[in-house]
Formats: C-alpha cells, structure tokens, sequence
C-alpha cells in the first residue's frame, strides 16, 4: 500500500466513478476500489437484492461502515456509490485522508449511460427520466459540497483523469 492520499470519487449513476477510477488506478499505479462491488462479495449479495430484501436503510449502514474501513487507508482510487453523500459524515471522513472529487452530468447524458442497466434498484420502473431528475434535485446541494466537481459529460474517460491528476496534484 503506498503512502499517497486516496482520491475519493463521488457523483450520481451513470457519471463515470467506475470507468474512470479504474483508468485513473492504472495510468497512477494505484489500487482500485468500487465500494458497490466490495458490498456484494461481502454480502454475496447484488445491490439490487440487498435493497429489496433487507431495504435501503441497510444498505446505508453498510456503506457507512466501509466508509470508516476506506477512509482509515492509504494510497486508494475509490469508486463510491451514489448514494455516500446522503451522509454528510462519509464525505467529511473521506476528506480526512484523501482527495474528493464529485462526477457530475447531464442528466440527458446519465440516461444514456444507464439505459441498457437494469441493476439500479433506485431507476426502477418507468420514466426513469423523472427519477433521475427528481434524485439529482434532491441531493443537488450535497453533490455540490464535494471540494472538487469535473462534469463528465463532454469529456472522455482519459480527459477525465487528466483533470483528476492535475487536481491531485494541486
Ligand atoms: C445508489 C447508487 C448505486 C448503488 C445503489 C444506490 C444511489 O451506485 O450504490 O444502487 O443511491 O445513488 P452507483 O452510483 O455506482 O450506480
């Protein structure tokens, strides 16, 4: 484990955490983490189910405690989950021993990056459109508390980690 500050991605479904923490890890030579995925091999579970049989408050619990586990690390890409802002505390801990960065996009652009998805238990149902915009307006002041913010929905997934590095770097 290297000893540099973790950089913390925070933003809506579909604005990129994943893909661009992922080329971000290997052009850094960094280690990547994806808290929904370290959810579902723990819970040898799917998002999806841990929502529908044991309901969101569990699933905040779950990601409350990885926060505590990640952010007491070093050296780490962390891909968090979309929801992590909805407790304040996970963003002022990340911030503590890493740097934050909130994806942002369209949301014209998050409904073609999740259009083929059926795992998002949130976008279930129809008019996903109207959900998509009614979640970004209610959680439009904590994405926006996030120190840093990239709007990803013009830019490739190489142009994304330049910005990143180069605020890394500040
Ligand atoms: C959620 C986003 C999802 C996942 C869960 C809840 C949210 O993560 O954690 O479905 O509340 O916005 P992604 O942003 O990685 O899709």
């Amino acid at each position: 484990m290297s000893d540099k500050r973790n950089i913390v991605l925070f933003g809506f479904m579909g604005t990129g955490k994943t893909s661009v923490g992922m080329a971000l890890a290997s052009k850094l030579g960094m280690e990547f983490v994806d808290m929904d995925s370290i959810i579902e091999v723990r819970q040898k579970k799917s998002i999806s189910k841990i929502f529908s049989e044991k309901g969101e408050p569990y699933f905040r619990r779950l990601e409350r405690e990885l926060v505590q586990e990640l952010s007491a690390k070093k050296g780490l890409i962390i891909a968090t989950g979309g929801g992590v802002v909805l407790d304040k505390e996970n963003i002022s801990d990340y911030g503590k021993t890493g740097t934050n960065i909130c994806l942002t996009a369209k949301p014209e652009v998050i409904m073609k990056r999740v259009e083929a998805d059926t795992a998002r238990p949130l976008l279930k149902g129809d008019d996903r459109m109207q959900k998509i915009k009614k979640i970004l307006a209610d959680r439009k002041e904590l994405y926006a508390s996030v120190q840093n913010q990239i709007d990803t929905s013009d830019l490739s997934v190489e142009q994304v980690v330049e910005n990143i590095i180069k605020i890394a770097d500040q």
